[in-house]
Parts: C-alpha cells; sequence; structure tokens
C-alpha cells in the first residue's frame, strides 16, 4: 500500500542541499522496497524513491557549487516521492541540456547504473552486449548507451510492440524473451557475448555464462528472476569469465560522487546531442504512486513512469 502522508521536510547536513522537488522517477527497485523485500542503507530515508528532479531550495553551511533556485537532479539512497528532498552536494547534477524538468526526473538512476557497470567492460567495436527488458528503463538506455560505444546490441523483450520499439532505438537483434532466447543470441553472437547487463539473476545465470565469450562479463544487477543459483566455475574458467554483482544504491557518496561527474562528462552531451534519446514518459501525480507502481508491475509500460510532485 501507497499512501500520503504529512511529514517533517529533511533537514540538509552541512555537505547536503534541499531540494524542492519537481518529480520523481519510479524504478523496479521502488516496487521490491514497497514489498519490503529492500531496506535503504543506514541513515538513508526511509522514504521510496531514489532519483528527483526539481530546484535547489537550501544549501548545507559545506556547500559552495549550488545556489537556492538552481534547476538540478539528484541521485539519492531514497526519500524521492515527497515534496522536498535531501542529497549530497556531489550526487546532484544539472539536467542534460535540452530535457525539461519532469522527463529529466528519470535519468540519473538509469545513467548512473548503466554507465558504472559499462565502465568494467570497456566496450569497443565490433564487441557484442547483451541485455533483458530493452524497453525497459535500464533495457532502453543500455541499448543507446553500449551502441554509441560501437557495440553490436542484443536485447530481449516480451511483447511485440515492445520488440518494435527495441529496435527503433538501436538495438541490432530484438529477442523475445518467451521463447528460446539463449539459442537466439548465442545464433547472433558469433563468437559469444563481450558484456552482458544482467537484471534477471539467478534464472539466466546457467545461459549467460554459457553465453560468454572468451574474457566477457556477466555484470549482475538485477534479481528479477531470483537471488540464487548454480555456477558452473568450469565453464566460466574455460571462457576466463568475469562476474560481478553490484547494487548502486549501497555505494559509498564518494562513488557515486565519481559516476554523478563521469555522467555529467560523458552521458548528458550524448543525450544533448540525441545520441541517446529520452524514452516515452508516462506521468502519475505523486497522490497516484500505487497506481504508478501497479503500472510498472503490469509489464505493460514502455519507457519510464515518472511522478509529478504538483503544487
Ligand atoms: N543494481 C543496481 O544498481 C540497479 C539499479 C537500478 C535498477 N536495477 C535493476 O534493474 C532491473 C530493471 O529495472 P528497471 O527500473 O529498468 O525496471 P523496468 O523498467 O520494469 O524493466 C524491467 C525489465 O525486465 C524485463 N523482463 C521481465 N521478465 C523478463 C524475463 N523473463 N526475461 C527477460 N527480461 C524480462 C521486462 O521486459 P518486458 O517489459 O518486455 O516484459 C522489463 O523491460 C531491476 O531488476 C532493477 O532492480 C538495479
Amino acid at each position: 500500500m501507497l499512501e500520503l502522508r504529512e511529514v517533517e521536510a529533511p533537514q540538509p547536513r552541512p555537505d547536503e542541499v534541499l531540494i524542492k522537488v519537481a518529480a520523481a522517477g519510479v524504478n523496479r527497485p521502488d516496487l521490491a522496497q514497497r514489498q519490503g523485500h529492500y531496506q535503504p542503507p543506514p541513515g538513508a530515508s526511509s522514504l521510496i524513491g531514489l532519483e528527483v528532479s526539481g530546484t535547489i531550495a537550501e544549501v548545507g553551511t559545506e556547500v559552495s557549487n549550488w545556489e537556492v533556485e538552481d534547476p538540478c537532479i539528484a541521485l539519492l539512497a531514497g526519500g524521492g516521492y515527497a515534496e522536498y528532498a535531501v542529497a549530497p552536494a556531489s550526487q546532484v547534477v544539472p539536467p542534460p541540456l535540452g530535457v525539461e524538468l519532469v522527463a529529466a526526473a528519470g535519468v540519473i538512476e538509469v545513467a548512473a547504473t548503466v554507465y558504472s557497470n559499462l565502465e568494467l567492460a570497456d566496450l569497443a567495436d565490433g564487441d557484442v552486449f547483451l541485455v533483458h527488458g530493452g524497453a525497459g528503463g535500464i533495457g532502453s538506455f543500455a541499448i543507446q548507451y553500449a551502441k554509441s560505444l560501437g557495440a553490436t546490441v542484443i536485447t530481449t523483450a516480451g511483447s511485440e510492440e515492445k520488440l518494435r520499439y527495441c529496435l527503433s532505438i538501436g538495438a541490432d537483434r530484438a529477442i523475445s524473451y518467451r521463447g528460446d532466447w539463449a539459442a537466439e543470441v548465442r545464433e547472433a553472437a558469433g563468437n559469444g557475448v563481450n558484456m552482458i547487463l544482467d537484471n534477471m539473476g539467478a534464472k539466466y545465470l546457467g545461459d549467460h555464462v554459457q553465453l560468454l565469450a572468451a574474457d566477457g562479463l556477466l555484470a549482475i544487477i538485477g534479481v528479477q528472476g531470483g537471488r540464487s543459483g548454480t555456477l558452473d566455475l568450469w565453464s566460466l574458467m574455460q571462457r576466463r569469465g568475469i562476474v560481478t554483482a553490484s547494487l548502486l544504491r549501497f555505494r559509498p557518496v564518494a562513488e557515486k560522487a565519481a559516476i554523478c561527474r563521469g555522467l555529467v562528462e560523458r552521458i548528458w552531451p550524448l543525450i544533448a546531442d540525441d545520441t541517446i534519446k529520452m524514452p516515452p514518459l508516462t506521468v502519475f501525480p505523486l497522490a497516484e504512486a500505487a497506481a504508478a507502481h501497479a503500472r510498472l508491475e503490469s509489464g505493460d509500460n514502455i519507457g519510464k513512469i515518472i511522478l509529478s510532485v504538483a503544487r
């Protein structure tokens, strides 16, 4: 259940800013938190919400790079579904050029997750990249960023409409995950997949290891398909495969700050020049957060869901 309540506005610590929220992005981890499966890190707000856009309302005593009224977007460890949110100043950045404030609310969580993981692979021209759910938040961003790095991009989706959408934003192959997707990926990839950005986890672990190219990277970022599986170490060794697993939300502020700087330098220009296009948006008022979650859970959504905070 999600309902609107009056609570005290948060106060910024010396290295934080207070943001008057214009809009908050809705992400799949929010559903897990609502269901009680994903507790916020120690010290973070207990309210749901990993990203917001808005304007600076107050700056902490040690903050010198932001001023009141500046438009901004922020990567949060929680607290985004609200009229006011606090964030370390180093996790607050200007919106990408040309993206209006409500749409900008849905950019930073996926951009930071995709960028920080793709950094690990150093993808180059001709490398093969696989991401599941290419019509979702992470998937649609990952397709476009991997393409911009020169990779051949294979993705999966659950409906014809979503498969068409994946191709329209640049995927080289879009495969239904309702069939033998692994066989189709194997055929499309030739010598294997150089990087898999894995939002599925256990359910696909065996197939993913088999699909890796020599020195390939399996970067696990989600467990929609379960937390525990069997890792075939021999197959991994034969490929000199690398497996990583990470949660952006639990990374220390200094690491998130470095990722945010990377976004502004490397990713925002790609959004500004339309190399990475903003996904279709579905906007709900904050008071209808429950309906927004139901929409994401339905599996019918393409692109990002945003909560607008009207005043
Ligand atoms: N580790 C991190 O730091 C981090 C940060 C953010 C998100 N995540 C994770 O990333 C994942 C995606 O998040 P999101 O916000 O992008 O959610 P989303 O927009 O709801 O996307 C989820 C995607 O999963 C796809 N999917 C569902 N069942 C599938 C299956 N059996 N095989 C292949 N794909 C399947 C869906 O495809 P269809 O729509 O076509 O059915 C959908 O596109 C979540 O697991 C989330 O927890 C991790």
